[in-house]
């Protein structure tokens, strides 16, 4: 066992300028703003516009103004991790793009692929890696250009997803803050119900696969519902009991943004009120990898060192699960650094 954990020491994101909101949708598909509204809490989502511009041109935008935030030179970065389900190509890994367009030259890059429950997974990983005390600066990314593969005829799927990329820095703490414990999950049978049937392995890109619309999302709700609510509530209440935190002892939820009574149930269930929950699925909707990061990113001025924070997730796969961290540092450090 080591002392060292891994602490996040900064986080920057990156939001395409192209907001598409319900009144837009309404004229796009058979929906009103406020189905959209009361069912799952979206207003508004970011589109990623521009011929050529994929998940990891979102991402090294995130990942450089990162690295200047924190005065990190791209030298120093030992590792990159980029959690998305929408990589750049099948290969190389969107990690090793976002590396060369970000000027890291001496890190190893890789993508790590858990659906929305991603970034908790890629934190988890790269924060196993600074815990061996070999790596000192890794990278976290998740990103996701969502509209690649959501079909805006189908009105269950096309209201919920937004692209967006956050990316945070993680490096040893020898003092008590970082990440604390992590609960990672996962259930293959959950396949059926959310996943992309062409384009992988089993179903190459066929003219056959294009026609019958099988690169996009095919998503069954309510079963996915029915999970999702169980399972991010269990796996935060498990964490919790397991730290022995009571509801007054955490700070914040940090919740993947897929749906506001999703959110409102996993808060419920661990006890604490809306006023301690980041929630921003109004602005960006689901971006996948995204939602953590930017959730950490826009609440950042608010954080104090030493705040117990819950993160907690679950997407297809099924993948699930849920961080507790210490946070690491107050702003005013962060803005005199
Ligand atoms: O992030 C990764 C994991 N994903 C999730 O966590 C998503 C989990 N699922 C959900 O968030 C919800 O199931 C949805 C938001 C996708 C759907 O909400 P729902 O309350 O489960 O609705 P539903 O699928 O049961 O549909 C209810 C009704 C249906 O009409 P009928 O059969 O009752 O007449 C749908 O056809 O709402 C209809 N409907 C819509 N109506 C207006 C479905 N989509 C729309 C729409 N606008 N966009």
């Amino acid at each position: 066992m080591t002392n060292i954990r891994a602490a996040i020491t900064g986080i920057e994101v990156f939001r395409p300028d192209y907001i598409l909101n319900n009144r837009e949708l309404e004229t796009m598909v058979d929906t009103t703003d406020e189905w959209i509204t009361t069912r799952t809490g979206v207003k508004e989502r970011r589109i990623l516009k521009g011929e050529g511009k994929g998940t990891s041109d979102m991402a090294a935008e995130a990942v450089k103004k990162l690295l200047l935030k924190t005065n990190t030179s791209p030298d120093d970065i030992d590792v990159v991790i980029c959690a998305t389900a929408t990589p750049d190509m099948q290969f190389p890994a969107t990690a090793n793009i976002i590396s060369d367009k970000s000027g890291i030259k001496h890190a190893f890059s890789f993508d790590l692929n858990a659906a929305c429950s991603g970034f908790i997974f890629a934190l988890t990983t790269g924060s196993r890696f600074i815990e061996t005390g070999k790596y000192k600066k890794i990278i976290v990314v998740g990103a996701d250009k969502m509209s690649s593969i959501v079909d805006y005829t189908d009105r269950q799927t096309c209201i919920l997803f937004g692209d967006a990329a956050g990316a945070i820095l993680l490096e040893p703490s020898d003092n008590g803050y970082g990440v604390i414990d992590t609960i990672l999950y996962t259930d293959g049978s959950g396949k059926k119900y959310l996943h992309q049937k062409a384009g992988g392995s089993v179903r190459p890109a066929s003219r056959e696969t294009v026609d019958a619309k099988e690169h996009f999302i095919y998503q069954e709700g309510q079963a996915v519902f029915k999970f999702a609510v169980s399972k991010m509530a269990d796996v935060s209440a498990e964490i919790m009991s397991k730290n022995n935190l009571k509801a007054d002892d955490v700070k914040w939820l940090v919740p993947h943004q897929a749906n506001m009574r999703i959110i409102d149930a996993t808060a419920n269930r661990m006890g604490i009120g809306r006023e301690k929950v980041m929630i921003n699925i109004d602005k960006y909707g689901n971006t996948t990898n995204g939602t953590i990061p930017l959730c950490l990113w826009e609440w950042e001025n608010k954080l104090r060192k030493g705040d117990n924070i819950i993160l907690a997730a679950f997407g297809g796969g099924f993948t699930w699960g849920a961080i507790y961290i210490k946070w690491a540092y107050d702003p005013v450090e962060q803005l005199n650094n």
